[in-house]
C-alpha cells in the first residue's frame, strides 16, 4: 500500500494507461479522482474502484480549459481535502504530415498535452506548496524524445512536456514536490492503428527491442513509484517504459 492516505488526480482516466494507473493507485491505497472528458465514463470507473474498496470519484473535465481544470481541482479539494499526486496523462493525436497539417490539428494537440499539463500543474501546485508535499507525473513520449514522422504537433508537445517537467521540478523542489515524466509504450486505443494496421504493425514492432507491446497494467507500477514516497529524491527525470524503444 505504497500510496496509503494519499489523494491522486489522474487525467485521461477513462481508458488506456490512465485507467490502469487509476486502478493501480486505488490498489496501492490512494484516494483517486478520475478525470476525463466524459463524466459517465469516469463515474463508471470510480464505481468499480469503490466496489473494490477504494475511495474514488469521477469528474468530467477538459484539461485544455482552464476554468474546467480549476473547478475540477476545487471539487477534488472539497471531496478529499487535499491533492498529493497529479498524473498529467490526458492525450490525443491528430496525425498528418507536416505539409498537410492544419492549424487546428496543431492547436488541438498543443492545447491538450502542453497547456492541459500546465493548467493542471498550476492548479494543484499552491496546495502542494502549502503542505510541502507533492508528486507530479507528466506523460511524454518516444516521439518527444526521438522525433517521429507524421505527428510533428504531438512530438513538439511531448518535447514541451519534458521542458515543463524539468522547469517545474527546479521551481518546486524546495517545497518537497517532485516532478517527473514517463515515456510509455502500451497497447491502448491510442495505439490501435499502429498495432493492428498492416501498413504499420511490423514496422513499429521492429522498433521495440522487446518485440511486443505492453499492456497498460505493465506500465502502471512505474507511475506508482514516481507517485510514492520512494521517489522523494528523484525529480526532473524522464523514465521510458517503452520496451527499449528509446535506447540510443
Ligand atoms: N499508448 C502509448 O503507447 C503511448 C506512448 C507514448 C505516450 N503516450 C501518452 O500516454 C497518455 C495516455 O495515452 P493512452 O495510450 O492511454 O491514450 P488513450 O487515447 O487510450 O487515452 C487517453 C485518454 O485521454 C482522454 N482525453 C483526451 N483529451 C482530453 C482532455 N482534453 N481532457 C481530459 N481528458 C482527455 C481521452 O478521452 C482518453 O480517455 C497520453 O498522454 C499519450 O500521449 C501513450
Amino acid at each position: 500500500m505504497q500510496l496509503q492516505g494519499r489523494t491522486a488526480i489522474v487525467t485521461g482516466a477513462a481508458q488506456g494507461i490512465g485507467a490502469a494507473v487509476a486502478r493501480a493507485f486505488a490498489d496501492s491505497g490512494a484516494r483517486v479522482c478520475a478525470v476525463d472528458l466524459t463524466l459517465e465514463r469516469v463515474e463508471a470507473l470510480a464505481d468499480r474502484l469503490r466496489a473494490g474498496g477504494a475511495e474514488a470519484i469521477g469528474i468530467g473535465c477538459d484539461v485544455s480549459r482552464r476554468d474546467q481544470v480549476d473547478a475540477m481541482v476545487t471539487a477534488t479539494h472539497q471531496h478529499f481535502g487535499r491533492v498529493d499526486i497529479l498524473i498529467n496523462n490526458a492525450g490525443i493525436t491528430r496525425p498528418a504530415m507536416l505539409h498537410k497539417m492544419t492549424e487546428a490539428q496543431w492547436d488541438e494537440v498543443m492545447a491538450v498535452h502542453l497547456k492541459g499539463s500546465f493548467n493542471c500543474l498550476q492548479a494543484v501546485a499552491p496546495g502542494m506548496m502549502e503542505r510541502r508535499y507533492g508528486r507530479i507525473v507528466n506523460v511524454t513520449s518516444t516521439a518527444g524524445i526521438l522525433g517521429t514522422i507524421g505527428q510533428i504537433n504531438y512530438s513538439a508537445a511531448k518535447a514541451g512536456v519534458v521542458g515543463l517537467t524539468m522547469s517545474a521540478a527546479k521551481e518546486l523542489a524546495k517545497y518537497g514536490i517532485v516532478v517527473n515524466a514517463i515515456a510509455p509504450g502500451a497497447a491502448t486505443p491510442m495505439t490501435e492503428t499502429i498495432r493492428t494496421d498492416a501498413r504499420f504493425k511490423e514496422k513499429y514492432l521492429e522498433r521495440i527491442p522487446m518485440g511486443r507491446w505492453a499492456e497498460p497494467e505493465e506500465i502502471a507500477p512505474v507511475f506508482v513509484f514516481f507517485a510514492s514516497d520512494a521517489a522523494s529524491y528523484v525529480t526532473g527525470q524522464v523514465l521510458a517504459a517503452d520496451g527499449g524503444m528509446t535506447i540510443r
